[in-house]
C-alpha cells in the first residue's frame, strides 16, 4: 500500500519537477514575470517531494531492501546490487534531491529579482531532477 502510494506519487513528483524547470527556463529566457503562479508551481513541486519523502521514508523501514540490509549487514548488502540499489543509492540520492529542492525554494524566495529567482530556481530544481532521473529505480517501477 505504502509502496503503491510512493510509486505513483513518484509520476506527479518527477511530472511537475520537469514542467517546473521548463517553464522558469522558459520564464528566464524571455524576460517573464515571475508572478504568483510561477511561486504556486514552485511551491506545489515543494510539497509534493517533502510527501514523497514521507512515503520513501515509511516504506523504507518496511522495505524488503531494507531488511536483508539489516539481515546481512552494510559490507555484505553492498555487493549485493539489487539490494544496494533499492536500501543505499535510491534512497541517498532522493534524499539529497529533495534536499536540492528544499533548498531551492527557500533561496529563491529571498531572491528580489524575478530573473535572480528564476535563475535559483532552474539551478537548484534542475541539478534534483537529474539526480532523479539518475536515481529512480526504473527497473523496478511497475515492472
Ligand atoms: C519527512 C518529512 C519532511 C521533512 C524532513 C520536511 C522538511 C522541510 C524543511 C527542512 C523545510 C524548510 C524549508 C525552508 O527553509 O523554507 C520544509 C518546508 C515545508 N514543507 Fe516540509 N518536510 C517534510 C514533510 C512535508 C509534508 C508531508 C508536507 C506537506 C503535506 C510538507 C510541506 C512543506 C511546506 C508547505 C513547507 C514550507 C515552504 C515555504 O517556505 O513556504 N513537508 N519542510
Ligand atoms: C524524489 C523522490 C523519490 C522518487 C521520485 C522515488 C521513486 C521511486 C520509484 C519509481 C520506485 C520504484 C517503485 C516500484 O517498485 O514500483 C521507488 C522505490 C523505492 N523507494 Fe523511492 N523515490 C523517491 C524517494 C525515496 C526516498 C526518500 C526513500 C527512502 C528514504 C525511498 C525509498 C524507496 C525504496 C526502499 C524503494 C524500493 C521499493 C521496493 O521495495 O521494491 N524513495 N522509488
Amino acid at each position: 500500500m505504502i509502496l503503491q502510494l510512493h510509486s505513483y506519487w513518484a509520476y506527479l513528483a518527477l511530472g511537475l519537477l520537469l514542467l517546473s524547470v521548463i517553464i522558469f527556463k522558459i520564464g528566464w529566457f524571455f524576460n517573464k514575470k515571475f508572478t504568483v503562479k510561477e511561486q504556486r508551481l514552485a511551491l506545489f513541486t515543494l510539497i509534493v517531494f517533502h510527501i514523497q519523502l514521507l512515503l520513501g521514508l515509511v516504506w523504507y523501514f518496511m522495505s524488503p531492501a531494507y531488511q536483508s540490509l539489516k539481515a546481512l549487514g552494510m559490507g555484505a548488502a553492498i555487493k549485493n546490487p539489487e539490494i544496494r540499489q533499492l536500501a543505499i543509492e535510491h534512497p541517498l540520492m532522493m534524499l539529497i534531491a529533495i534536499t536540492l529542492v528544499t533548498i531551492g525554494f527557500s533561496k529563491h524566495k529571498k531572491k528580489t529579482t524575478d530573473r535572480s529567482k528564476y535563475l535559483t530556481l532552474i539551478w537548484f530544481y534542475g541539478m534534483a531532477l537529474l539526480l532523479v532521473l539518475a536515481g529512480i529505480p526504473w527497473h523496478y517501477w511497475f515492472e
